[in-house]
């Protein structure tokens, strides 16, 4: 089968528009360098619906001014060949200027209130107001029946759900769970600037989550001790941790203390790397 590239918003709805006739139509947005982690989203949507389009674009718009857009990995012939063994139909690799022709100020941007300046988003101004503004134009543009999007960044797909009810977006946003590593660690693009013994340490990470969450679990609920500890541990292991947190899977509000579902969420620095992990409990 025939993937096509399409560069331009017109290309996608010109050959979308041929394809819409076989049926559904799945949406899966990446940065592309593309990983197992991306290739079960492509998997599901591929299973789901007739039509597969996997967006590659590192949206300059929710990066910070001090972090890694200009190092971004990327990698579009490898990505090509993971999405053609696929068999997606269409990828849409725009240039920056097809994406924001009025540039990083001049455009319009989608705010979720709230939950998008806690967590990471207190420690990453603006991230996600860019991830909310380019998912919607990726949603306006495909139109797509479903869209794909991984638990991994559990924040980023509560914002997703939370924008495309508040504007009434028609699509249905499915939560993908977490790939990992042979030992815990969440396969991620920048567990490349990891060093061997940093990427040795990395899946304390998980650990730590796991263990945080079978303390939930058995019924401890003195959340500031659960948290303490659990920076400790990032601490005493190397990581400089931004926070640890346990949170309704829902709504994002903290964690109370009749709370029956929890998510546990952290973001932990190694060197240049920045982590981010969750996991969910009911008890
Ligand atoms: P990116 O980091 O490339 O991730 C694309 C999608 O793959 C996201 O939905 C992410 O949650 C999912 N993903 C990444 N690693 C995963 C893993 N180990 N297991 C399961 N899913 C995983 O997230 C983004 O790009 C961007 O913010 C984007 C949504 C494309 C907007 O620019």
């Amino acid at each position: 089968m025939n993937t096509v590239i399409c560069r331009t918003i017109a290309q996608v709805r010109d050959e979308l528009s041929a394809l819409r006739s076989r049926g559904s139509v799945g949406l899966v947005p990446t940065m592309g360098n593309l990983h197992d982690g991306h290739a079960q989203l492509i998997a599901r949507s591929c299973e789901d619906n007739a039509v597969t389009i996997v967006s590659v674009f590192v949206n300059p718009l929710q990066f910070g001014p001090n972090e890694d857009f200009a190092s971004y990995p990327r990698t579009l012939d490898a990505d090509l060949a993971l999405m053609r063994a696929h068999e997606v139909d269409l990828v849409f690799a725009p240039t920056d200027e097809e994406m924001y022709p009025l540039g990083r100020e001049g455009s319009t941007r989608v705010c979720v209130p709230e939950i998008s300046s806690v967590l990471c988003g207190a420690h990453r101004p603006g991230h996600f107001d860019g991830v909310t503004t380019v998912v919607l134009k990726l949603l306006n543009v495909a139109a797509p029946t479903r869209a794909y999007f991984g638990e991994k960044d559990y924040q980023q797909l509560t914002l997703i759900r939370k924008m495309v009810s508040d504007l009434d977006v028609a699509v249905e946003i499915v939560g993908v769970p977490t790939v990992r590593a042979a030992d815990g660690l969440a396969l991620s693009s920048r567990n490349q600037y990891l060093s061997e013994t940093q990427r040795r340490t990395a899946p304390i990470l998980a650990k730590t989550l796991r263990a945080l969450t079978q303390q939930l679990a058995a019924g401890n609920r003195d959340f500031p001790r659960l948290i303490r500890e659990a920076q400790s541990s990032l601490d005493a292991a190397g990581f400089h941790t931004d926070y640890v947190a346990i949170h309704h899977p829902l709504t994002l509000a903290p964690s109370t203390m009749n709370d029956r579902t929890f998510v546990v969420l952290a973001a932990a620095r190694l060197g240049t790397a920045r982590l981010i992990d969750n996991m969910q409990v009911s008890t």
